[in-house]
Protein backbone atom coordinates (compact mmCIF):
# COMPACT_ATOMS: atom_id res chain seq x y z
CA UNK A 1 0.00 0.00 0.00
CA UNK A 2 1.78 3.53 -0.87
CA UNK A 3 -0.66 5.47 0.11
CA UNK A 4 -1.70 5.46 4.06
CA UNK A 5 -3.78 8.16 5.78
CA UNK A 6 -1.24 9.57 8.19
CA UNK A 7 -0.32 13.30 7.56
CA UNK A 8 2.92 14.24 8.97
CA UNK A 9 3.02 17.65 7.87
CA UNK A 10 0.92 18.29 10.51
CA UNK A 11 3.50 17.30 13.07
CA UNK A 12 6.13 19.31 14.95
CA UNK A 13 8.35 16.48 14.60
CA UNK A 14 8.76 13.60 12.55
CA UNK A 15 11.36 11.06 13.59
CA UNK A 16 12.41 8.53 11.18
CA UNK A 17 15.11 5.69 10.43
CA UNK A 18 17.46 6.56 8.12
CA UNK A 19 16.91 5.17 4.77
CA UNK A 20 19.79 4.68 2.65
CA UNK A 21 19.78 6.17 -0.99
CA UNK A 22 20.33 3.27 -2.90
CA UNK A 23 17.18 2.03 -2.95
CA UNK A 24 15.73 1.39 -6.41
CA UNK A 25 12.06 1.26 -7.62
CA UNK A 26 10.47 -2.02 -8.23
CA UNK A 27 8.72 -1.21 -11.34
CA UNK A 28 6.29 -4.07 -11.34
CA UNK A 29 5.07 -2.99 -7.44
CA UNK A 30 3.37 -0.02 -6.71
CA UNK A 31 4.06 -0.33 -2.93
CA UNK A 32 7.58 -1.36 -2.69
CA UNK A 33 9.82 0.24 -0.02
CA UNK A 34 10.79 2.89 -2.91
CA UNK A 35 7.38 3.92 -2.94
CA UNK A 36 6.37 4.19 0.57
CA UNK A 37 9.41 6.10 0.88
CA UNK A 38 8.27 8.14 -1.36
CA UNK A 39 5.07 8.74 -0.11
CA UNK A 40 6.57 9.17 3.52
CA UNK A 41 8.91 11.91 1.94
CA UNK A 42 5.44 13.55 0.31
CA UNK A 43 3.86 13.45 4.07
CA UNK A 44 6.88 14.37 6.02
CA UNK A 45 7.15 17.60 3.74
CA UNK A 46 10.87 16.01 3.68
CA UNK A 47 12.83 18.59 1.30
CA UNK A 48 15.04 16.70 -1.22
CA UNK A 49 18.52 17.72 -0.07
CA UNK A 50 17.81 15.82 3.25
CA UNK A 51 20.20 13.35 3.38
CA UNK A 52 19.47 11.13 6.28
CA UNK A 53 22.81 9.45 6.82
CA UNK A 54 25.11 12.81 6.38
CA UNK A 55 22.27 14.07 8.81
CA UNK A 56 23.33 11.36 11.20
CA UNK A 57 26.47 11.34 10.69
CA UNK A 58 26.99 15.45 11.73
CA UNK A 59 24.66 14.51 14.88
CA UNK A 60 26.85 11.89 16.15
CA UNK A 61 30.15 14.12 15.51
CA UNK A 62 28.15 17.40 17.17
CA UNK A 63 27.84 15.49 20.24
CA UNK A 64 31.49 14.47 20.15
CA UNK A 65 33.08 17.29 19.09
CA UNK A 66 34.29 20.01 22.13
CA UNK A 67 36.48 22.78 21.57
CA UNK A 68 39.57 20.42 22.36
CA UNK A 69 39.16 17.75 19.35
CA UNK A 70 37.37 20.15 17.02
CA UNK A 71 40.37 20.91 14.81
CA UNK A 72 40.23 16.77 14.69
CA UNK A 73 37.28 16.73 13.84
CA UNK A 74 37.00 19.33 11.33
CA UNK A 75 40.59 17.52 9.60
CA UNK A 76 38.02 14.19 9.22
CA UNK A 77 35.03 15.81 7.98
CA UNK A 78 37.46 17.83 5.43
CA UNK A 79 38.69 14.13 4.46
CA UNK A 80 35.24 12.82 3.93
CA UNK A 81 34.16 15.94 1.81
CA UNK A 82 37.12 15.42 -0.67
CA UNK A 83 35.44 12.16 -1.09
CA UNK A 84 31.90 12.87 -1.51
CA UNK A 85 30.18 15.52 -3.56
CA UNK A 86 26.97 14.99 -1.56
CA UNK A 87 29.07 16.00 1.54
CA UNK A 88 30.64 18.32 -0.10
CA UNK A 89 27.12 20.02 -0.89
CA UNK A 90 25.79 19.37 2.56
CA UNK A 91 24.72 22.41 4.57
CA UNK A 92 25.23 21.03 7.90
CA UNK A 93 28.47 19.62 6.98
CA UNK A 94 29.91 22.79 5.29
CA UNK A 95 28.49 24.56 9.08
CA UNK A 96 30.26 22.08 11.16
CA UNK A 97 33.79 22.53 9.34
CA UNK A 98 33.85 26.28 9.77
CA UNK A 99 32.90 25.94 13.38
CA UNK A 100 35.24 27.76 15.66
CA UNK A 101 34.23 27.73 19.19
CA UNK A 102 31.98 26.28 21.15
CA UNK A 103 29.31 29.22 20.47
CA UNK A 104 29.87 28.11 16.81
CA UNK A 105 29.10 24.47 17.95
CA UNK A 106 26.03 25.56 19.99
CA UNK A 107 24.43 26.97 17.40
CA UNK A 108 24.60 24.41 15.21
CA UNK A 109 23.00 22.65 17.44
CA UNK A 110 20.41 24.76 17.94
CA UNK A 111 20.24 24.60 14.24
CA UNK A 112 20.12 21.02 13.95
CA UNK A 113 17.60 20.64 16.85
CA UNK A 114 14.80 23.24 15.23
CA UNK A 115 14.68 20.88 12.22
CA UNK A 116 11.34 19.34 11.42
CA UNK A 117 12.85 15.86 10.61
CA UNK A 118 15.42 13.78 13.02
CA UNK A 119 16.72 10.47 12.27
CA UNK A 120 19.49 10.64 14.79
CA UNK A 121 16.86 11.02 17.83
CA UNK A 122 14.99 7.99 16.33
CA UNK A 123 17.83 5.71 16.20
CA UNK A 124 18.92 6.90 20.00
CA UNK A 125 15.11 5.76 21.26
CA UNK A 126 14.71 2.55 18.91
CA UNK A 127 18.49 2.05 20.35
CA UNK A 128 17.62 2.28 23.58
CA UNK A 129 14.59 -0.18 23.36
CA UNK A 130 17.42 -2.73 22.44
CA UNK A 131 19.58 -2.25 25.45
CA UNK A 132 17.28 -4.21 28.30
CA UNK A 133 16.49 -7.87 26.49
CA UNK A 134 13.25 -9.47 27.47
CA UNK A 135 13.11 -13.43 28.51
CA UNK A 136 12.82 -14.67 25.15
CA UNK A 137 16.17 -12.45 24.06
CA UNK A 138 17.85 -13.63 26.86
CA UNK A 139 16.54 -17.31 26.42
CA UNK A 140 18.47 -16.94 22.50
CA UNK A 141 21.16 -14.91 23.78
CA UNK A 142 22.19 -17.53 25.78
CA UNK A 143 21.72 -20.10 23.05
CA UNK A 144 23.60 -18.46 20.54
CA UNK A 145 26.49 -17.49 23.06
CA UNK A 146 26.26 -21.39 24.37
CA UNK A 147 27.02 -22.26 20.90
CA UNK A 148 29.79 -20.20 20.38
CA UNK A 149 31.28 -20.94 23.27
CA UNK A 150 31.91 -24.78 22.70
CA UNK A 151 32.53 -23.97 19.12
CA UNK A 152 35.97 -22.22 20.63
CA UNK A 153 35.85 -25.39 22.45
CA UNK A 154 35.79 -27.87 19.98
CA UNK A 155 38.59 -25.96 18.31
CA UNK A 156 41.31 -25.79 21.16
CA UNK A 157 41.07 -29.75 21.25
CA UNK A 158 41.49 -29.61 17.28
CA UNK A 159 43.79 -27.21 17.20
CA UNK A 160 47.79 -28.39 15.86
CA UNK A 161 50.69 -26.58 14.30
CA UNK A 162 50.18 -26.96 10.65
CA UNK A 163 46.82 -26.14 10.17
CA UNK A 164 45.28 -23.07 8.48
CA UNK A 165 43.36 -20.36 9.37
CA UNK A 166 40.42 -21.11 7.52
CA UNK A 167 40.70 -24.61 8.37
CA UNK A 168 40.20 -23.33 11.99
CA UNK A 169 37.19 -20.80 11.28
CA UNK A 170 35.58 -23.54 8.86
CA UNK A 171 35.60 -25.79 12.09
CA UNK A 172 34.08 -23.42 14.65
CA UNK A 173 31.43 -22.30 11.36
CA UNK A 174 30.69 -26.09 11.62
CA UNK A 175 30.11 -26.06 15.07
CA UNK A 176 28.07 -23.43 14.66
CA UNK A 177 25.81 -25.08 12.03
CA UNK A 178 25.63 -28.25 13.83
CA UNK A 179 24.43 -26.95 16.86
CA UNK A 180 21.57 -24.89 15.03
CA UNK A 181 23.15 -21.26 14.34
CA UNK A 182 22.10 -20.04 11.00
CA UNK A 183 24.91 -17.54 10.10
CA UNK A 184 27.53 -16.03 11.94
CA UNK A 185 27.39 -12.80 13.63
CA UNK A 186 30.18 -10.69 11.79
CA UNK A 187 33.10 -11.91 9.93
CA UNK A 188 34.84 -14.63 11.45
CA UNK A 189 38.59 -13.68 12.42
CA UNK A 190 41.39 -16.24 12.83
CA UNK A 191 44.65 -14.53 13.05
CA UNK A 192 47.65 -16.72 13.53
CA UNK A 193 51.19 -14.74 15.00
CA UNK A 194 51.54 -11.82 13.54
CA UNK A 195 47.92 -11.97 11.85
CA UNK A 196 46.75 -11.48 15.80
CA UNK A 197 47.99 -8.20 16.32
CA UNK A 198 45.35 -7.02 13.25
CA UNK A 199 42.41 -5.76 14.39
CA UNK A 200 40.18 -6.47 11.68
CA UNK A 201 41.72 -9.35 10.17
CA UNK A 202 39.66 -11.24 8.08
CA UNK A 203 41.18 -12.85 5.24
CA UNK A 204 42.01 -15.58 7.15
CA UNK A 205 44.52 -16.66 4.55
CA UNK A 206 47.87 -17.98 5.83
CA UNK A 207 47.76 -21.77 5.16
CA UNK A 208 50.17 -22.71 7.68
CA UNK A 209 50.27 -21.42 11.20
CA UNK A 210 53.15 -23.39 11.86
CA UNK A 211 53.28 -23.59 15.80
CA UNK A 212 51.91 -19.52 16.38
CA UNK A 213 49.03 -18.88 18.84
CA UNK A 214 46.20 -17.81 17.29
CA UNK A 215 43.63 -15.04 17.80
CA UNK A 216 40.31 -16.63 16.99
CA UNK A 217 37.12 -13.81 17.28
CA UNK A 218 34.33 -15.84 16.00
CA UNK A 219 30.74 -15.64 17.22
CA UNK A 220 27.20 -17.32 16.00
CA UNK A 221 23.73 -15.95 15.07
CA UNK A 222 21.01 -17.84 16.19
CA UNK A 223 17.73 -16.81 15.05
CA UNK A 224 18.86 -13.56 14.59
CA UNK A 225 21.11 -12.92 18.01
CA UNK A 226 24.59 -12.92 17.34
CA UNK A 227 27.54 -13.99 20.09
CA UNK A 228 31.07 -12.28 20.14
CA UNK A 229 33.55 -14.68 21.64
CA UNK A 230 37.25 -14.78 21.42
CA UNK A 231 39.75 -16.81 22.52
CA UNK A 232 43.60 -16.88 21.56
CA UNK A 233 44.86 -20.21 21.86
CA UNK A 234 48.75 -21.74 21.59
CA UNK A 235 48.73 -24.03 18.83
CA UNK A 236 51.01 -26.25 20.22
CA UNK A 237 48.88 -26.74 23.20
CA UNK A 238 50.97 -24.72 25.44
CA UNK A 239 52.08 -20.60 25.75
CA UNK A 240 55.37 -19.73 25.69
CA UNK A 241 56.52 -17.66 28.54
CA UNK A 242 56.25 -14.03 26.83
CA UNK A 243 52.69 -15.49 25.33
CA UNK A 244 52.11 -16.42 28.93
CA UNK A 245 52.48 -13.29 30.58
CA UNK A 246 50.68 -11.31 27.62
CA UNK A 247 47.45 -13.96 28.34
CA UNK A 248 47.71 -13.55 31.77
CA UNK A 249 47.62 -9.81 32.21
CA UNK A 250 44.77 -9.59 29.55
CA UNK A 251 43.09 -12.50 31.73
CA UNK A 252 43.46 -10.15 34.97
CA UNK A 253 42.14 -7.59 33.46
CA UNK A 254 38.67 -9.56 32.50
CA UNK A 255 38.67 -10.52 35.84
CA UNK A 256 38.89 -7.36 37.43
CA UNK A 257 35.81 -6.24 35.03
CA UNK A 258 33.51 -9.11 35.76
CA UNK A 259 32.41 -7.70 39.16
CA UNK A 260 32.24 -4.68 37.65
CA UNK A 261 29.46 -5.88 35.63
CA UNK A 262 26.11 -5.37 37.27
CA UNK A 263 23.14 -2.99 37.99
CA UNK A 264 24.57 0.82 38.25
CA UNK A 265 27.95 0.83 37.56
CA UNK A 266 28.68 3.58 35.03
CA UNK A 267 29.22 1.76 31.36
CA UNK A 268 32.78 3.80 31.26
CA UNK A 269 33.82 2.38 34.19
CA UNK A 270 34.88 -0.60 32.80
CA UNK A 271 36.92 0.30 30.45
CA UNK A 272 38.48 2.77 32.88
CA UNK A 273 39.20 -0.41 34.91
CA UNK A 274 40.72 -2.03 31.77
CA UNK A 275 43.06 0.38 30.52
CA UNK A 276 44.47 0.57 35.01
CA UNK A 277 44.73 -2.83 35.04
CA UNK A 278 46.51 -3.17 31.57
CA UNK A 279 48.43 -0.04 32.59
CA UNK A 280 50.17 -1.52 35.00
CA UNK A 281 50.84 -5.29 33.99
CA UNK A 282 52.32 -3.52 30.68
CA UNK A 283 54.44 -1.33 32.75
CA UNK A 284 55.51 -4.13 35.12
CA UNK A 285 56.58 -6.20 32.05
CA UNK A 286 58.80 -3.46 30.94
CA UNK A 287 56.96 -2.94 27.69
CA UNK A 288 55.62 0.47 28.34
CA UNK A 289 57.55 3.19 30.36
CA UNK A 290 54.83 5.20 31.31
CA UNK A 291 51.14 4.36 31.69
CA UNK A 292 49.88 6.52 29.51
CA UNK A 293 51.66 4.29 26.58
CA UNK A 294 49.12 1.76 27.29
CA UNK A 295 46.92 2.94 23.98
CA UNK A 296 49.91 1.77 22.18
CA UNK A 297 48.91 -1.93 22.49
CA UNK A 298 45.58 -1.79 23.96
CA UNK A 299 43.70 0.81 21.32
CA UNK A 300 40.35 -0.05 21.43
CA UNK A 301 38.02 -0.30 24.20
CA UNK A 302 36.74 -3.36 26.51
CA UNK A 303 32.96 -3.44 26.20
CA UNK A 304 29.74 -3.08 23.46
CA UNK A 305 26.24 -4.17 23.81
CA UNK A 306 25.31 -7.43 21.97
CA UNK A 307 22.02 -8.30 20.48
CA UNK A 308 20.58 -8.61 17.27
CA UNK A 309 23.73 -6.73 16.18
CA UNK A 310 27.49 -7.55 17.29
CA UNK A 311 27.54 -4.18 17.98
CA UNK A 312 24.50 -3.49 18.93
CA UNK A 313 22.49 0.27 19.23
CA UNK A 314 22.42 1.71 22.79
CA UNK A 315 23.43 4.54 24.73
CA UNK A 316 26.80 4.35 26.38
CA UNK A 317 26.70 7.54 28.56
CA UNK A 318 24.32 5.84 31.33
CA UNK A 319 25.08 2.78 34.48
CA UNK A 320 24.33 -0.84 33.46
CA UNK A 321 21.12 -2.19 34.25
CA UNK A 322 19.86 -5.83 34.87
CA UNK A 323 19.44 -7.49 31.23
CA UNK A 324 21.65 -5.87 29.20
CA UNK A 325 24.07 -8.13 27.50
CA UNK A 326 27.48 -6.77 26.67
CA UNK A 327 31.05 -7.90 25.92
CA UNK A 328 34.12 -8.08 27.89
CA UNK A 329 37.02 -8.24 25.91
CA UNK A 330 40.11 -6.60 26.88
CA UNK A 331 43.36 -7.05 24.36
CA UNK A 332 47.27 -6.27 24.24
CA UNK A 333 48.63 -6.22 20.30
CA UNK A 334 52.05 -5.96 20.09
CA UNK A 335 53.37 -5.74 16.11
CA UNK A 336 56.77 -6.26 15.11
CA UNK A 337 58.63 -3.21 15.29
CA UNK A 338 57.48 -1.76 18.58
CA UNK A 339 59.24 -0.04 20.69
CA UNK A 340 59.62 -2.99 23.56
CA UNK A 341 61.75 -5.67 23.75
CA UNK A 342 61.80 -8.12 20.49
CA UNK A 343 60.82 -10.86 22.43
CA UNK A 344 57.06 -9.30 22.72
CA UNK A 345 56.55 -8.77 19.01
CA UNK A 346 53.91 -10.29 17.02
CA UNK A 347 52.16 -11.37 20.41
CA UNK A 348 48.11 -10.47 19.90
CA UNK A 349 45.75 -11.68 22.48
CA UNK A 350 42.00 -10.83 23.60
CA UNK A 351 39.87 -12.87 25.19
CA UNK A 352 36.38 -11.67 24.50
CA UNK A 353 33.20 -12.86 26.78
CA UNK A 354 29.47 -11.86 26.48
CA UNK A 355 27.91 -11.40 30.01
CA UNK A 356 24.43 -10.54 31.53
CA UNK A 357 24.13 -7.57 33.93
CA UNK A 358 21.82 -8.85 36.83
CA UNK A 359 21.08 -6.35 39.60
CA UNK A 360 24.35 -7.59 42.07
CA UNK A 361 25.89 -9.95 39.59
CA UNK A 362 26.69 -10.93 36.64
CA UNK A 363 25.99 -13.97 34.70
CA UNK A 364 29.13 -15.06 32.25
CA UNK A 365 26.90 -16.50 28.94
CA UNK A 366 30.35 -18.30 27.04
CA UNK A 367 31.39 -19.81 30.26
CA UNK A 368 31.70 -23.32 27.93
CA UNK A 369 34.91 -22.25 26.54
CA UNK A 370 37.87 -21.89 29.24
CA UNK A 371 39.44 -18.61 29.78
CA UNK A 372 42.47 -19.02 32.40
CA UNK A 373 45.68 -20.26 30.59
CA UNK A 374 46.00 -23.42 32.42
CA UNK A 375 42.76 -24.46 31.37
CA UNK A 376 43.10 -23.65 27.73
CA UNK A 377 46.64 -25.32 27.91
CA UNK A 378 44.83 -28.43 29.43
CA UNK A 379 41.88 -28.67 26.85
CA UNK A 380 44.45 -28.45 24.31
CA UNK A 381 45.68 -31.46 25.62
CA UNK A 382 42.41 -33.22 24.52
CA UNK A 383 41.88 -34.73 21.12
CA UNK A 384 38.35 -33.59 18.83
CA UNK A 385 37.13 -36.47 16.26
CA UNK A 386 37.83 -34.13 13.67
CA UNK A 387 41.24 -35.14 14.26
CA UNK A 388 40.48 -38.69 13.01
CA UNK A 389 39.01 -37.58 9.88
CA UNK A 390 41.06 -38.59 7.39
CA UNK A 391 40.22 -37.23 3.93
CA UNK A 392 41.53 -38.50 0.50
CA UNK A 393 44.13 -36.56 -0.89
CA UNK A 394 42.57 -33.91 -3.47
CA UNK A 395 43.43 -33.75 -7.36
N1 LIG B 1 33.91 -9.12 16.81
C1 LIG B 1 33.80 -7.73 16.89
C2 LIG B 1 34.15 -7.21 18.21
O1 LIG B 1 34.77 -7.89 18.99
O2 LIG B 1 33.76 -6.14 18.61
MN1 LIG C 1 33.26 -7.43 20.57
MN1 LIG D 1 34.70 -9.97 18.84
Amino acid sequence: MAQYPLDFSAFDKVLFAGIPDDIHDDLSDSADLYDLYQTFRKKAALSTDYNAEIMELVSTMLERTTPSNLQRVIGYMNKRREASAKMRDNEFVTDLVNCKDSADLARLRDKLASLKWNTFLYTRLIGSLREIKTPEEIALMRKTVSISAIAHAEVMKAIQPGMSEAELQGLQEYVHKKLGAEYVGYPSIAGAGANGCILHYEENTRVNIKRDMVLMDIGAEYHGYSADVTRTVPSTGKFTPQQRAIYDLVYRAQEAIFPLCHEGIPFSDLNKKATEVLAQGLLDLGIIKSKDQVYLYYPHSCSHFLGLDVHDLGNYDQDLKENMVITVEPGIYIPAGSGCDKKWWDIGVRIEDDVRIGKTKYELLSWQAPRRSSDVEQLCQQKSAVNSMILPPGQ
